[in-house]
């Protein structure tokens, strides 16, 4: 169930249905093309993730999804542009049948948009009850066992953490109220863990990094995940920086900057969405460079990040990067990276995997109370931690993070990378 049936919901839809009709190969998945190392390095056992955990066959996926426009997910891919005409009409008729159903919307939040397909109600409090009914409702129509919600939905406005979101109680009188610091996501959230539901944000909005969503979801055992996919530019900055930190070179500068031509584009032009997006991209290289660890290598280094709206480039972003960097007795050295990327093509693999993972996490004994889910970082711009301990950025650490959880949850040796019994 995905609120927010724009490129990134309709390439993974589209790409889903693709894989399963055998016409394109699922690239980017951990869950479909990825192994794990299971035992010592001699033993040659790496089974695919999908034979040593049970995950949801892709044939068993049904889709649904809310969005603020009334096209249906064909129409919506080909305004996107993202996916060629010809792969999506031969799988129109599939797409053609996801229909959204009315959003829960506040043109407040989003700036940029408006849209007349939204449901009408009493208050914030009378919303979330129909989006639990409609929530019902597709589970009974599509005769699916299991539900998963992940919010492909614009960026909204930035928001801080308020009274409101300390507590179950205090939300449910907030959604009586029409408090303000109640965005749609949230309700969207709310509504999808009372229901018992794993939720996953995809955007940098706050939605269920919240005390009221970490409450409800080890209430409900309805594991939570977010925020905000990581793709494209702060991909290949977690990819960098620890390379650099792991050989000692200082940074004096990132300059980062992004031109691109789609809706989120247009969203991320107003000031309140771009501080929301600025805030998630920003904090990743301060966690990576442990400034306070190493002063003389990365105190004081200046980052910058900006977006460009530019339409003609569509879905196809620009990303470039200057980094200043310095070796050897503080000697200045340069690299500029030029990132042609696909933004919803590197964010569709990412989203089946959350879905998949979460649908896991919600069956197992071991992590379904555990509310926030941390082994899924590797996904996340701005991984959730529970209070007091700092997230995890390093592309390689989350990635060994959550072979491990997997490891662990099947019984098998955790793998530590120490390897001194090969020389005994
Ligand atoms: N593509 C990436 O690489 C990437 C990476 C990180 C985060 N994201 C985030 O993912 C989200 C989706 O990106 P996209 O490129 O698909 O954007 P998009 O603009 O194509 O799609 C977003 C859709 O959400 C709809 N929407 C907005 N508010 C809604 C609401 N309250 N309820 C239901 N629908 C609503 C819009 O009408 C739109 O169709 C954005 O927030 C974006 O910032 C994308």
């Amino acid at each position: 169930m995905v609120p927010g049936m724009g490129a990134v919901a309709t390439t993974f839809m589209a790409g889903v249905e693709a894989v399963r009709r055998g016409i394109a190969e699922p690239i980017g998945s951990l869950t479909q093309m990825g192994t794990v190392r299971l035992g010592k390095r001699t033993e040659g056992r790496s089974p695919k993730i999908k034979d040593f955990v049970p995950l949801a066959n892709l044939k068993d996926i049904v889709f649904t999804g809310w969005d603020i426009f009334e096209d249906d997910a064909y129409e919506s891919a080909m305004h996107a542009g993202v996916l060629e005409k010809d792969l999506l009409k031969k799988i129109k008729p599939f797409l053609k049948s996801i229909k959204p159903r009315k959003a829960v919307f506040d043109h407040e939040y989003v700036k940029k948009l408006d849209g007349t397909h939204v449901k009408k109600g009493k208050n914030k409090r009378d919303l979330a009850e129909q989006l639990r009914a409609d929530i019902r409702d597709f589970h009974k129509k599509s005769k699916v066992d299991r539900l998963v919600m992940i919010w492909c939905g614009s960026t909204e406005i930035f928001l801080k953490q308020g009274a409101v979101h300390e507590s179950v109680a205090a939300f449910e009188r907030g959604l009586l109220k029409n408090d303000d610091n109640i965005a749609p996501s949230m309700i969207y959230a709310y509504a999808a863990l009372m229901e018992g539901i794993p939720f996953a944000n995809g955007a940098p909005n706050l939605t269920v990094d919240l005390p009221v969503m970490l409450e409800l979801s080890k209430k409900n055992y309805a594991p939570i995940a977010g925020k905000d996919f990581k793709t494209g530019q702060t991909l290949i900055k977690t990819i960098l920086a620890p390379g650099f930190k792991a050989r000692m070179l200082g940074l004096n500068g990132w300059f980062s900057t992004n031109i691109l031509g789609n809706r989120d584009g247009e969203v991320l032009e107003d000031p309140g969405s771009f501080k929301t997006k600025e805030e998630s991209k920003l904090s990743v290289l301060e966690h990576i460079l442990q400034p306070e660890l190493y002063p003389q290598l990365y105190k004081d280094f200046y980052h910058k990040v900006r977006i460009n709206y530019y339409p003609p480039r569509g879905d196809n972003k620009e990303g470039w990067d200057n980094i200043d960097i310095f070796g050897w007795l503080g000697y200045p050295m340069q690299i500029k990276v030029d990132f042609l990327c696909r933004d919803s093509i590197l964010a569709a693999p990412i989203v089946l995997d959350l879905v998949l993972f979460l649908d896991l996490a919600k069956r197992s004994t071991e992590l379904r109370g555990l509310g926030i889910q941390e082994w899924l970082s590797f996904y996340l711009k701005s991984p959730m931690t529970v209070p007091g301990l700092y997230p995890e950025h390093d592309l390689f650490i989350q990635l060994m993070k959550l072979k491990n959880t997997l490891r662990h949850l099947r019984g098998e040796e955790l793998i530590t990378h120490l390897g001194l019994e090969y020389y005994d």
